[in-house]
């Protein structure tokens, strides 16, 4: 077909000027259609002249960008079915629909990049419609029409847009409405996956949420060689008064934020089982002043996100601390801890300690410079990394403690080479003048 022809087709139609029997286009493309006794196919348009007793009729390769049934119906009075598929370069702009309402009982329109603005009140222009397929095309989000008397209905290939609500699809009846499983979302968020699923997992996500807080399902994921989606859940409970862990919220929860809360008390961490499956924890601006009871719990050797800036914590048990990060599955990628802000001890007992550990997790400690002396203390807000030990180390008793500890270290060490060289000059000489030891001769 010539473009000519196709801009009288479209001028003809966009007048509407009635098409059958007029001869305005040329012959030869007029007859793009096949008929086999009551079913009519066409290719590309449609058809131009009227066909008796034709109850089926179906366009493919649609090139019409207007859907003009006003015109057309009277020449197919008996049409129980109409489809129209384009290829994908299709793009319909409009319908138009007769007045009276039409007698088509099975309507399919695919691949015609229909949004679902077209389809807002559709079926009450049908009396008696049961099928309607409108797959593959650009719908976003359910368009709003009767769909009460349908019988079946089919919607998948479409762009369904997921960052919108989707509660409509868990009132739809899927004996009617027989595609939804496959319906898919499009784009961000939850690309690629299933509407149902998403549409349910936010309704049991929003039933289940902690009082007072605001839950949200982040993502989806399917875990190697399965096909279960597993809902990934935010829960955010910052700034809403908490003095206590909570201790309810969405089973599949992987992220608490409890930020600027009243929180003193760790223990429901080590002792609520739901805890064990929270990967990020953020605490940050809380009364905290130690986590002591998390030493050798199941979550500290577990967590990915720990974030405790501005509590009130002056010291951390390191080597629990060094010994969970050590068993920890997570390390050393998605492991991040958080201890800035917070009134650190600096004296020489916990500090030389600390900072080792600081400098051996440095990597997973995201805000280390932050991490300084208590701001009343000698080293005021120096940060620890900054900080040697003979700074802190220099009244006698600190000093004693652990010069004496680092002395014994030395001599225990010295005496074991002695020790070994003397068992390896012995072995030697008894080699070579076969004397034994001095010792084991005086041995019973
Ligand atoms: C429509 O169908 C009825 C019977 O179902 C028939 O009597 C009538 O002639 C048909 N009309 C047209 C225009 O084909
Ligand atoms: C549209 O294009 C896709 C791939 O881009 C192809 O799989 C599909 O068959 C095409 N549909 C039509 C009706 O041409
Ligand atoms: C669809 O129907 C509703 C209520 O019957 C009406 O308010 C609305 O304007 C209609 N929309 C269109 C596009 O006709
Ligand atoms: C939908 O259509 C049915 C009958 O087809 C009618 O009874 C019902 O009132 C309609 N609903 C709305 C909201 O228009
Ligand atoms: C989905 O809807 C939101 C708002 O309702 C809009 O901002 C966003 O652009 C839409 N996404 C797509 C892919 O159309
Ligand atoms: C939720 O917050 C309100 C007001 O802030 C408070 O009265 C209520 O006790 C809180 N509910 C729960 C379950 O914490
Ligand atoms: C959590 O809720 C608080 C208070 O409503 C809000 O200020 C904050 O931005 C939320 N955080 C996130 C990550 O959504």
């Amino acid at each position: 077909m010539t473009s000519t022809s196709m801009t009288i087709g479209v001028l003809v139609m966009v007048l509407g000027i009635p098409i059958i029997g007029t001869s305005y286009i040329r012959e030869e493309h007029l007859e793009n259609c096949v008929q086999n006794n009551n079913h009519l196919l066409c290719k590309n348009e449609f058809p131009t002249k009227a066909y008796t007793n034709i109850d089926v009729l179906k366009i493919t390769d649609s090139r019409i960008d207007n859907l003009d049934l006003k015109n057309w119906h009277r020449s197919f009075q008996n049409l129980s079915s109409l489809t129209v598929i384009g290829n994908n370069r299709t793009k319909l702009r409009r319908i138009a629909f007769p007045r009276e309402k039409l007698g088509i009982k099975i309507l399919k329109l695919n691949n015609l990049q229909i949004t679902s603005v077209f389809l807002e009140n559709i079926t009450n222009h049908f009396i008696g419609l049961e099928v309607l397929d409108i797959s593959n095309n650009y719908i976003a989000d359910f368009p709003k029409f009767n769909y009460s008397s349908l019988k079946e209905v089919y919607l998948k290939g479409n762009k369904w847009n997921c960052s919108k609500s989707l509660e409509w699809i868990l009132d739809l009846d899927l004996s009617v409405f027989r595609d939804l499983p496959e319906l898919k979302c499009f784009r961000m968020p939850h690309n690629n996956k299933p509407l149902l699923a998403i549409a349910q997992f936010r309704k049991i996500t929003a039933e289940t949420c902690t009082p007072n807080c605001s839950c949200h399902l982040e993502k989806c994921v399917t875990y190697m060689n399965t096909d279960v989606l597993e809902p990934i859940i935010e829960v955010n409970c910052s700034f809403r008064g908490f003095r206590t862990l909570p201790d309810t919220f969405p089973v599949k929860t992987k992220t608490i934020r409890l930020e600027g809360n009243e929180i003193s008390d760790l223990s429901a961490l080590r002792t609520n089982l739901r805890y064990r499956n929270v990967l990020d924890i953020y605490l940050d601006n809380n009364k905290l002043t130690n986590i002591h009871v998390l030493e050798g719990s199941h979550w500290l050797t577990n967590f990915r996100v720990f974030s405790l800036r501005n509590n009130q914590i002056e010291e951390l048990p390191t080597y629990a601390l060094d010994d969970a990060f050590k068993r920890n599955p997570n390390m050393p990628d998605a492991v991040r801890l958080n201890l800035g802000g917070n009134p650190w001890r600096c004296n020489c007992v916990f500090m030389p300690r600390f900072k080792e550990m600081l400098q051996k997790y440095a990597p997973q400690i995201k805000d280390i410079r932050d991490i300084r002396c208590a701001e009343d203390s000698e080293n005021s807000l120096v940060p620890i990394m900054d900080l040697s030990r003979s700074s802190v180390c220099h009244s006698p008793t600190e000093y004693t403690v652990q010069e004496a500890l680092d002395l014994l270290n030395v001599v225990l060490g010295l005496l074991i080479i002695l020790i070994l060289g003397k068992l390896a000059y012995d072995y030697y000489n008894f080699k070579k003048t076969g004397k034994l030891p001095w010792i084991v001769t005086k041995m019973p």
